[in-house]
């Protein structure tokens, strides 16, 4: 945010082509005295300071300084807009060009303080926001919005049907509505331009433990055994194409860009194929048995 005029001199930005950054514990207005002594031109960034250093801390030694310094920007550190408004002003009225608000970077001060970047693993501090859960069968839709009335969810249950949830103030800016439903399976949620899923049904249901298909649970199987993992495709024509499957050596490529190798192994070596005249066999006992019969029949008589 320019303080002085900018809009009426765009200009202004060309001196600003060299700055000396904003160094926490390092550009205080004494190193900063010394920047304007080695240039005349160069905009000089003034460490960062948090918004509670300013509204709760000795304010004066932040914010005093010599006005040979100028032109200097002074970096705000907050969260809270309502803070970050108060500081603002502070800061113009000591007359400075420039506030400069961290938008993250990665010192403690700033992750503690949660400023800029780090706010995005927040979403839940996000105006505009809509979540689901599923508790049993019952759907739950919450909608966080700075809107009077954000008015209904609409819901696509797995088998494609679509119903509404009327959403009702449960607190100022929270909107919340729930319905009993009877699929089991991944719910879409709408509202505005926001959408959000939620799994309706048995907790930790391994099919929806982890959604996304992923090639990685097979990999150290086919790497082990030389092989490969393809994906069935939908081709041009719209037919599902399957690699061709080839007949390989040992030892050679087992895939390429449209086809798996099968590779033939020497794990077994059919040598010779002997036939035993099983027949021979039964045939040879059957006379011997009559032989004997005729010989105990003659015997007996
Ligand atoms: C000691 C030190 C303190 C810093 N403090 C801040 C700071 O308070 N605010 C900020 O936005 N960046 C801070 N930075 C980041 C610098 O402003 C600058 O972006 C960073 O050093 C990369 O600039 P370079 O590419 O010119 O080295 C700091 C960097 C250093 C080395």
């Amino acid at each position: 945010m320019y303080i002085n005029d900018y809009d009426k001199n765009p200009n202004e930005i060309k001196a600003h082509k060299f700055c000396v950054a904003p160094m926490l514990d390092w550009t205080d207005r004494h190193c900063r005295y010394f920047h304007r002594l080695i240039s005349q031109h160069a905009l000089l960034y003034t460490e960062m300071v948090t918004t509670g250093a300013l509204i709760h801390g000795d304010h004066q030694r932040f914010l005093q300084f010599n006005p040979v310094e100028n032109p200097v920007a002074f970096q705000l550190g907050g969260s809270n807009p309502r803070e970050l408004a108060v500081c603002a002003r502070m800061v113009e009225d000591y007359g400075y060009d420039e506030v400069n608000l961290n938008v993250g970077c990665p010192s403690d001060r700033v992750q503690k303080g949660r400023f800029g970047a780090c706010l995005m693993k927040e979403p839940e501090l996000e105006e505009e926001r809509l979540t689901a859960a599923g508790r049993g069968m019952i759907l739950e839709v919450t909608r966080q919005t700075m809107e009077d009335d954000p008015g209904n969810a609409t819901v696509i249950a797995p088998s494609g049907e679509t119903f509404e949830v009327p959403l009702a103030e449960r607190e100022p800016g929270i909107f919340a509505g729930s319905a009993e439903t009877q699929e089991i399976g991944l719910y879409q949620i709408g509202n505005g331009t926001l959408t959000a899923l939620a799994h309706v049904g048995p907790v930790n249901a391994p099919e929806f433990a982890d959604t996304v298909s992923t090639t990685e649970v097979l990999q150290p199987v086919t790497e082990a055994s030389g092989g490969t993992i393809r994906r069935l495709e939908t081709g041009l024509t719209g037919a599902v194409s399957v690699p061709d499957m080839v007949a390989v050596r040992a030892g050679a490529e087992t895939a390429g860009r449209n086809w798996i190798g099968l590779r033939t192994t020497s794990d077994s070596v059919l040598r010779a194929v002997s036939r035993v005249p099983l027949f021979a066999g039964f045939l040879g006992l059957a006379l011997l048995l009559l032989a004997m019969g005729s010989m105990w029949y003659r015997e007996g008589r």
